[in-house]
């Protein structure tokens, strides 16, 4: 864009990018915000680096892209009940979203996205994945982009520790029912191609963490389909690898995107900092 203030250096050319020449300490101009949105709506996902923000300043910013979502499934930072911990210790095997999804997909209004700060880092490892899922919707072809148009999928968070989930998060028997009942009010059906609340693009809609089947449909039935949007939207070329260092900070668009937090850093402490934006009901795309 001519006159920037951002200059916006793209990771890969479907997700991702680099934001320089903004300090999210202060303040930012309305005219930096939008360029930011722009930047978030284009690649799904931005990364800054070499940031120093202390915990207000992370919520002033965050909330300059709107609402901040009060209610998280995650622990929360000591007197800031808005920002969640992402938190693995050293003797914990299991991370905070260490498989495909885009949060909280089983409510009504997913949220708009997060921002997520570095607070402690391992020595290697923790690396963030992401694919952009309307690239993903734009290379399928027309005849499964059209079927895919006439379908909802039902999301659950219960779905996540399904028995052929990772390892780590895998529970079956007395675990699986209670884990059942617990989250059974986190239920909800979306249409499966979307259109963007805001930018408008069309977006392929299911992730392998919380889509249980498409409406109408058996999980039997539904699981081959969703097998193939899942191995196709995750294909190398599709997706960026974030490496967090000191001073990292990612925006995703949670619409738009799927992430994985990678756990390959056993016996090291992980911990980040997230503030989500509320989010908007999901309209199916006009295709
Ligand atoms: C998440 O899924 O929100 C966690 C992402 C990360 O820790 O990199």
């Amino acid at each position: 864009m001519k006159n920037s203030i951002i200059d916006v250096r793209p990771l890969s050319p479907t997700v991702g990018a680099e934001l320089h020449g903004v300090d999210l300490a202060k303040p930012l101009e309305e005219r930096a915000v939008l360029e930011i949105r722009d930047a978030l709506h284009k690649y799904g996902v931005v990364f800054f680096r070499d940031q120093t923000i202390d915990k207000a300043q992370h919520l002033a910013f965050t909330e300059r892209f709107g609402p901040i979502k009060g209610k998280s499934f995650l622990g929360t930072v000591e007197g800031y009940p808005m920002i969640g911990e992402v938190r693995k210790e050293p003797d914990q095997s299991r991370n905070i979203g260490g498989d495909w999804h885009t949060d909280h997909a089983f409510i009504a209004n997913p949220p708009l996205g997060s921002v997520l700060v570095a607070r402690e880092l391992p020595a290697v490892g923790g690396d963030t994945m992401f694919t952009n899922m309307g690239n993903a919707y734009d290379r399928l072809s027309d005849g499964l982009k059209k079927t895919l148009s006439t379908l909802r999928a039902v999301q659950a968070k219960r779905q996540s520790f399904k028995p052929d989930a990772p390892a780590d998060r895998r529970v079956d028997g007395a675990e699986k029912d209670k884990i059942d009942q617990q989250f059974a009010q986190y239920e909800f059906t979306h249409p499966v191609v979307i259109a963007h609340p805001e930018s408008g693009r069309t977006i392929l809609y299911v992730n392998p963490t919380y889509t249980v089947r498409f409406e109408g449909w058996t999980q039997q039935e539904s699981a081959p389909l969703l097998q193939y949007l899942y191995q196709h939207a995750v294909r190398p070329e599709f997706v960026c690898r974030f490496n967090w260092r000191e001073g990292s900070i990612a925006f995703w668009d949670n619409r738009s995107v799927m992430h994985y937090a990678l756990n390959d850093y056993h016996g090291e402490r992980r911990l980040m900092h997230r503030i989500t934006v509320e989010g908007s009901p999901l309209a199916a795309a006009t295709v």
